[in-house]
């Protein structure tokens, strides 16, 4: 019950600017408010011209008790009431909002977001807020469907925009398919999720590494692999958005980085385990998502090489950067490794984490295809030395936050686990702790906090 209580007040102090754009889902745009309402946000509502066809501003007005936004070019009551005397509304209600949720989302305004046209007070705030930003699609299916609105999408899932995938059902233009506006409470929900973690991550640099690295064989080949930077971006984008500093350690990606962070681009595993050791006492986390190669051609060919004949490349190991870092880390420094697997791959990850020393290691199954290497979604499993968390696929983005919650867990207090064989008596069993009847040959858990 205080609980609660003080969840209701503490999200009181939240602030949820509702975008609608023009679609027939606009009504539902009432109910988001009152559900976040409900969630004790406090909650602006920023109307397109097109929105304004479908429902009255009225209705949101008399909801959230605000005057409802609908022009970048407001009369000077409005103005004053949104950003006060001399404000500039549209860069007040961007500073205002700690989460934008545009709901519905036409195609239209994902391409104007994606392509950074801002020609109304929607378009011009959404360049001007760095708060998380979500979107709830709504359209046709085949509008949904159309190659310029699914790479407008993936454009912005990059840029760190949360993209509330819609539903596929019966559709109001009589049609079946996807493009149904999500649930009202599935919304709320990321809502709520998205401010929830808030600037948690204020005050941190985190050092990320991503993509793969390229050895080079002569002028023209190397030796590569099939890494895409989706993972380690879609952490930098996360801490980003979360308040951290990121330096954002980068092989060969075509992926555009998080608009703020500072990124350095190196080529080989030797640049990026330089760029890594000369920037990493800025760091107070350091994620090593990157896809670093083991070895490297021991002699580089100046010349192009020929075809003549069986070829064979002598190879030597590169540098081991995560033992390197764990190595030279200072006090308080957290260090996460990732490690990719095919077989064996809680054992294997088990040792990496032993061998390497570092605080934790996000184990990845690359042995399939459509998670992991390459795609947009991945799963993994969080190995400390004490616990190993299970994260189902998900989108990356979704998985960074994750990551980085667990990464945050490990600053806590952690409680001490005692476990006793059924047989073993008078172990460690501290006072105050209950005797519980257990099957025998089962363990028992002591936690102690
Ligand atoms: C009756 C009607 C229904 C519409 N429904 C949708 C819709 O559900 N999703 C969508 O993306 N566009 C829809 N449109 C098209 C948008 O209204 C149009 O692209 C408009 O330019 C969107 O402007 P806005 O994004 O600035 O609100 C609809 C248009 C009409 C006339």
């Amino acid at each position: 019950m205080a609980a609660a209580i003080f969840l209701l007040f503490y999200n009181l102090l939240m602030r949820v600017s509702v975008g609608v754009s023009g679609g027939i889902a606009a009504y539902k745009a009432a109910e988001l408010v009152r559900a976040l309402q409900r969630l004790g946000l406090e909650v602006h509502v920023v109307m397109t011209a097109g929105a304004c066809r479908f429902v009255q501003p009225l209705t949101f007005a008399a909801l959230t008790g605000y005057k409802v936004i609908t022009s970048l070019w407001q009369d000077p009551e409005v103005t004053e009431a949104v950003a006060g005397p001399n404000g500039i509304d549209h860069i007040a209600e961007a500073q205002w909002a700690d989460a934008l949720v545009v709901s519905p989302a036409t195609a239209n305004i994902l391409a104007k977001f994606a392509h950074g046209i801002a020609d109304d007070f929607l378009t011009t705030m959404y360049l001007a807020t760095t708060s998380p930003v979500l979107v709830a699609p709504a359209m046709n299916v085949n509008m949904w469907n159309h190659a310029a609105t699914q790479a407008n999408l993936e454009i912005l899932r990059q840029r760190g925009v949360q993209v509330i995938e819609p539903e596929t059902g019966e559709l109001a233009c009589g049609m079946v398919g996807a493009g149904r506006m999500a649930e009202t409470a599935t919304i709320a929900d990321a809502v709520f999720g998205a401010i929830g973690r808030g600037h948690d991550l204020a005050g941190e640099v985190v050092l990320v590494t991503a993509g793969g690295t390229r050895e080079a064989v002569d002028p023209v080949r190397f030796l590569g692999n099939r890494s895409s930077g989706k993972m380690g971006y879609a952490l930098a984008t996360a801490a980003q958005s979360r308040g951290a500093k990121v330096i954002l350690v980068s092989g060969p990606s075509g992926l555009h980085p998080p608009s703020q962070c500072e990124v350095v681009k190196v080529i080989s595993a030797g640049e990026m385990r330089d760029a890594v050791v000369a920037r990493m006492n800025e760091a107070s986390i350091i994620i090593k998502a990157a896809a670093v190669a083991d070895y490297r051609p021991v002699a580089v060919s100046a010349q192009k090489l020929k075809r003549s004949g069986p070829l064979t490349l002598e190879l030597a190991p590169t540098e081991d950067i995560l033992a390197e870092v764990v190595s030279c880390r200072r006090p308080g420094q957290l260090i996460i490794g990732f490690a990719a697997e095919t077989e064996n791959r809680m054992e294997n990850g088990r040792a990496k984490l032993l061998r390497k020393g570092a605080d934790a290691i996000v184990v990845n199954d690359v042995s399939g295809s459509g998670v992991g290497i390459e795609a947009d979604t991945n799963a993994a499993t969080f190995l400390t030395r004490d616990t190993a968390i299970e994260l189902p696929e998900m989108p990356k983005r979704q998985l960074a936050d994750r990551i980085l919650d667990e990464i945050l867990a490990l600053r806590r207090p952690r409680p001490v686990v005692v476990e006793l064989d059924d047989h073993e008596e008078g172990g460690a069993i501290h006072d105050g702790a209950q005797k519980e009847s257990v099957p025998s040959g089962a363990r028992r858990q002591l936690i102690v906090e």
